[in-house]
């Protein structure tokens, strides 16, 4: 408990507060993660589902599209879990500067935190764009095109290639919301990890951004990760479990 007492006053002391998600706060949700035991990579070949095999040809987008369609459905039926909720408090106590989440699900969203809060590094499985026109149309839309035989859409405009709106291995990260990330992470003085590996670059260069600059780190994860050693205060735990008693101390502790 001792932990959870030492975040919740780290968290009364700072003034600018940036949550950082990764697939493992979406797990409680009913949403795999990628490399724990079972996760994703451990039941398909991530080389597979480069951004350079979905270009290169209809077969590597079929392929794509049966991967990316296969989770669709349990995705826009999850909603947010306890650690999402304990979030969205911080965010209505006005404690939340933003989340930067690698999660394409949109639950941060679906537990009412604005857009306007919410980088998303890793883009969104909630809609699909067009690469050549740049056209964006709702997944669901998309998806039902997918069940009715249409296996590899392409865009009604211009006729041109469409993917879910994610960043794939290869694929260039989304330039303005790298930038803010960045600009977010050096400027916190309390950087909060959950529920990631941090192992994928450059996202995994946040914290280490925000603690060069002198923030308070916290890594709130099942298993340990490259960057324990540079945390002030590293728990190992479910987010859905652990978020919720840090915010339960830091609402008993007088403000
Ligand atoms: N509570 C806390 N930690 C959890 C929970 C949970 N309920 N469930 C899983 N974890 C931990 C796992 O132990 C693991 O360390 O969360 C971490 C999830 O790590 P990854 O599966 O690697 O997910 P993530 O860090 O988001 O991966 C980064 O890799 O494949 C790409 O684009 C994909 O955004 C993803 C990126």
């Amino acid at each position: 408990m001792e932990k959870v007492d030492m975040v919740a006053d780290i968290i009364l002391k700072s003034r600018t507060i940036v949550v950082f998600t990764g697939a493992g706060h979406s797990t409680e949700s009913g949403i795999s993660d990628f490399r724990s035991p079972g996760g994703i990579w451990s039941r398909f070949d991530p080389s597979e589902f480069t951004f350079q095999k979905f270009m290169a040809s209809e077969e590597g987008r079929e392929k794509y599209w049966q991967f990316s369609s296969a989770s669709w459905p349990e995705m826009a039926a999850a909603q947010p879990n306890l650690g999402h909720h304990t979030i969205a408090e911080l965010h209505r106590m006005g404690r939340l500067d933003c989340v930067i989440t690698q999660n394409i699900d949109g639950l941060h969203q679906k537990s009412g935190i604005p857009d306007e809060k919410v980088i998303e590094l890793h883009g969104t499985a909630h809609w699909v764009d067009c690469l050549e026109c740049h056209r964006r149309y709702p997944r669901e839309e998309i998806h039902r095109r997918f069940e009715a035989g249409d296996k590899v859409p392409r865009c009604e405009a211009c006729g041109g290639i469409m993917k879910p709106a994610t960043v794939s291995f290869g694929q260039a990260m989304p330039v303005a919301e790298t930038a803010e990330a960045e600009r977010r992470s050096a400027a916190c003085d309390l950087f909060l990890v959950a529920g990631s590996s941090l192992v994928v670059y450059p996202a995994a260069q946040m914290p280490l951004i925000a603690h060069g600059k002198g923030a308070k780190l916290v890594i709130v994860n099942m298993e340990p990760t490259p960057h324990d050693h540079y945390a002030d205060v590293v728990i190992h735990g479910k987010t859905g479990e652990v978020l919720p008693q840090i915010l339960a101390q830091v609402k008993a502790k007088p403000d």
